[in-house]
């Protein structure tokens, strides 16, 4: 083999014994630019000096490697993963929290407290949703039966905790989780003459991809109607009256399109036209001049009988609206993710005076 190609390896051999005492992650240098090289010159060398260039440079490898497991381990000290702020830094290296008196409310505080302020106008009561539910209200009390492949839409987490029929307990995937409790609470409302008119904001989970669409954890709000000779015509206008008054906006177009849910009887997709570009095409309605904004419909009798009320009688909607989406329209946020980042530029974008 010729001098020159000893040399190459030998020069290559100091360097890195140089660098083994300077670097702290001594395993990055078995993925050194400086080893890559060496090997990535083998295929160019000539047949009578490849191979025994190839055995040197592997040497090279097998002593270096020899070297860094010789080397003593660093003690890690323990970290806890799960602690709050900088619980994991000594004492006097922690960066200093900001002063309490300077936070502000968070975005979605603040537009579900103005959701809330436009049903109560409208004569809608406030409930509040929960975080851990139970299959019946997740599913079975709204006719998802068993093993229904219509369940898989709504994959969330499940806890260690069963129920008492023995199945886990869950984070529910949908704010209509709690449509059986509120209807069966209320219903002596229609009884006596009064329609059973309720909104239920609350945080949902989903096991999902997460990207600037789509989280883990998100809010909806829920809203029931039931009284008697309701129709889907009460619902839009429900809707779009809500709508208009929170985009202060007035002759927004709706439409609707058929859709599945296994609680409701027809089943539709609630869809406005984009209140930015007045259909024209805008970024925020990816320019087809509409946005798909919720699922809604007519209560399934099933849903109704399932919470003790007379489904011949009295009829109702339903509607579950996605408050992050609402609010990523409203503002022009691109991304869901910036909501739970706890970023203090995007928070301040929402509270001028605040920090
Ligand atoms: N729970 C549904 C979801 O999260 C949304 C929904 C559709 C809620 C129709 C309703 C309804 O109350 O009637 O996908």
């Amino acid at each position: 083999m010729k001098d020159e190609l000893r040399e190459e390896i030998d020069r290559t051999k100091k360097l890195l014994l140089a660098k083994l005492s300077q670097t702290e992650d001594k395993r990055s240098l078995l993925r050194s630019l400086e080893l890559r090289a060496l090997y990535e010159r083998i295929p160019e060398l000539d047949l009578e000096d490849r191979a025994g260039f190839g055995q040197m440079v592997n040497q090279l490898k097998v002593e270096l490697t020899a070297l860094i497991n010789a080397q003593p381990q660093e003690e890690l000290s323990p970290l806890d993963v799960t602690a709050p702020f900088g619980a994991n830094v000594p004492l006097g290296q922690r960066s200093s929290l900001l002063e309490s008196s300077l936070g502000s409310i968070h975005p979605i505080s603040t537009e579900l407290n103005r959701i809330c302020e436009l049903f109560l106008s409208m004569g809608f009561s406030i409930f509040e949703s929960r975080e851990i539910d139970d299959d019946f209200h997740m599913f079975g009390s709204l006719n998802f039966p068993e093993g229904h492949p219509a369940r898989d839409d709504y994959d969330t987490f499940m806890l260690e905790q069963t129920d008492h029929s023995g199945l886990p307990l869950i984070a529910p995937a949908h704010t209509s989780s709690m449509q059986n409790r509120i209807l069966h609470q209320c219903r002596d409302n229609l009884s006596a003459g009064l329609p059973i008119a309720a909104i239920i904001p609350g945080r949902v989970f989903r096991n999902e991809d997460v990207d600037a669409r789509h989280e883990h954890t998100f809010y909806q709000v829920e809203g029931i109607y039931v009284a008697k000779n309701v129709s889907i015509g009460n619902l839009i206008a429900t809707l779009k009256t809500f709508l208009e008054a929170y985009f202060r906006k007035a002759n927004l177009e709706v439409k609707t399109q058929p859709f599945y849910f296994p609680f409701t009887e027809p089943s539709l997709e609630f869809s406005l036209s984009c209140p930015f570009c007045e259909k024209a095409g805008c970024k925020v309605c990816s320019y087809s001049g509409w946005i798909e904004l919720l699922g809604c419909g007519q209560i399934h009798p099933k849903v109704l009988e399932f919470a003790g009320i007379d489904n011949m009688t009295y009829s109702g909607f339903a509607w579950g609206m996605g408050v992050d989406r609402l609010i990523m329209m409203k503002w022009g946020v691109e991304d869901i993710r910036l909501f739970h980042s706890g970023r203090l530029d995007f928070l301040r974008e929402f509270s001028p005076g605040g920090a």
